[in-house]
């Protein structure tokens, strides 16, 4: 079988899968990425988004077979519990999560707008998460704290 290569996280990745496999199965399987959730399995819900190039993108509707040499970030890559993204630290100060599930996805949606647009409006960070579903009801919070995270890195 063919393998695929692909940077993950800025790491080099060499996988030997079935390429019509999900990105998402992959990422949670053989590669222990757990962060990017499973929800519809439809690319309807955002909860497996992860970044491709500067884009969100959902791993459940993505094959394998075609991230071949792209630029894979999960949240795993965004920040860590001692070195927080920005986004990561406006959504705890907003305190825009309530059950956490949709957090992955939503903060990947986020953060590939931020890569495109440093200083979105809030009409922009609405349009970025509307494919994202929180059934916590936490949308307006979580616009607030992208708000906050892109005027935070904005002042540097
Ligand atoms: S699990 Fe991928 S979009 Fe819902
Ligand atoms: S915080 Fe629970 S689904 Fe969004």
């Amino acid at each position: 079988m063919p393998s695929v290569r692909f940077r993950l996280n800025g790491a080099e990745m060499d996988v030997d899968a079935d390429p019509d496999r999900s990105l998402l199965d992959i990422l949670r399987g053989p590669l222990g990425m757990t962060g990017p959730h499973f929800g519809c399995g439809a690319g309807e819900c955002g909860a497996c988004n992860v970044i491709i190039g500067d884009r969100a993108v959902a791993a459940c509707d993505t094959p394998l077979w075609s991230v071949a040499d792209k630029d894979i970030t999960t949240i795993e890559g965004l920040g860590s519990a001692g070195q927080p993204h920005p986004l990561q630290r406006a959504f705890i100060a907003e305190q825009a999560l309530q059950c956490g599930y949709c957090a992955p996805g939503i903060l990947m949606s986020a953060a590939a707008l931020l890569k495109r647009n440093s200083t979105p409006s809030s009409g922009e960070v609405k349009e970025a998460l509307d494919r994202n579903l929180c059934r916590c009801g936490s949308h307006n919070r979580m616009v607030r704290a992208v708000l906050r995270a892109a005027a935070e890195m904005e002042s540097g």
